[in-house]
């Protein structure tokens, strides 16, 4: 794969204003959302609610490209068509979440590493053959006294790097996702404080794995208080943190910072890419563009709720989570597009 084609890729990833839909919840992430909800946790249950996803109705519109689980990449519609086959006909790429999930990290109490680098040279060949063209890989910073440790965040920060390299050799474009969880009683600044020395540390791997720049995407967290923090700071606050926090870490070679939306409810994840783009669009190297899971999903989820019956006004859903995003990407996305939806 040349590196022409990387490139390609990675800016096509965040073209257009559109973003990514993470729809890569493993197994027992998933049925902890489908518990939730009462929706039997099963094979056919959590096949039939990514058909719903990927069917949905104009996604093409705000979607660039959707994460998928090894389980959902090998997955087919109730008619029979790959989901693989469904996303490239609607001009959405095909994406992978490559780790395997997060450990305890040894000596290290409250900390984890995520594990899945063995044998990924050869997990990634096949991905390629089932039509991948991207993959990603997730990295869990803890915020607590005393942590994030420096042996943690290298090692997280390493790891990422020999994943970003591997893939790149294989044809497929990294997400580099080094998330630092909004767990806590933290401060914005704090969040900031940490953000910035992880990423300062992960953009350092990447180098010293020789990771092409111009192709990979960055996949982080917007800079937020604690969700106990008692200080919930504004949306422009967030913005405003946000962004000096990466422009400080993250070279202006990378073609897009996709966040993900880490709890944060969907219209605040909106909000708060709005207020980015709208102040800093034009003046920041990298897009501002958005690869949630949580934020696109949650809502319309919960309207299926495992019934058959509620597949369309679930999808609206979902159409309309996707395109506030997009125009939160265009710096026009406003509350009153809630109300009128609803
Ligand atoms: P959330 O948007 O729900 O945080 O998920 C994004 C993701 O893909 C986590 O790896």
């Amino acid at each position: 794969m040349s590196q022409k084609q990387l490139i390609e890729t990675a800016y096509a990833m965040v073209a257009d204003d559109k973003g990514l839909l993470a729809m890569d919840e493993s197994m027992p992430t998933c049925h902890k959302r489908f518990a939730k909800l009462g929706i039997p946790e099963t094979e056919e249950y959590r096949r039939a609610y990514r058909e719903l996803l990927v069917t949905t109705p104009g996604l093409n519109e705000s979607i660039s490209g959707a994460i998928l689980f090894d389980e959902t990449i090998r997955q087919k519609t109730q008619e029979g068509t790959p989901f693989v086959q469904v996303l490239q006909e609607a001009g959405i790429i095909p994406g992978i979440k490559v780790d395997k999930s997060t450990k305890p990290l040894a000596g290290h109490p409250g900390e984890k590493i995520t594990e899945g680098l063995d044998g990924l040279r050869e997990r990634l060949e096949e991905y390629v053959q089932l039509g991948a063209r991207f993959a990603k890989w997730r990295a869990v910073i803890t915020i607590g006294e005393g942590i994030p440790s420096q042996g943690c965040l290298e090692a997280n920060a390493h790891l990422l790097a020999r994943y970003a390299a591997l893939c790149q050799e294989a044809g497929l474009v990294p997400i580099v996702e080094p998330e630092v969880l909004m767990d806590g009683a933290h401060s914005l600044q704090r969040c900031y404080d940490v953000t910035e020395q992880t990423l300062r540390m992960v953009f350092a791997q990447l180098a010293a794995q020789r990771v092409l720049l111009e192709g990979m995407i960055l996949k982080p967290n917007m800079v937020v208080p604690g969700l106990e923090c008692p200080k919930q700071n504004s949306v422009d606050d967030v913005a405003d943190a946000t962004v000096t926090c990466f422009r400080r870490t993250v070279p202006a070679a990378v073609p897009g910072v996709a966040f993900l939306s880490g709890g944060q409810s969907s219209e605040l994840a909106s909000e708060r890419l709005n207020a980015m783009n709208v102040k800093y669009k034009s003046r920041v190297p990298w897009a501002l563009a958005y690869s949630f899971a949580r934020a696109i999903q949650q809502p319309g989820m919960s309207i299926w709720a495992g019934d058959p019956a509620n597949v369309e006004t679930a999808q609206k859903s979902i159409a309309h989570r996707a395109k506030c995003n997009r125009d939160a990407r265009r710096g026009e996305y406003s509350s009153a597009m809630e109300e009128a939806s609803a």
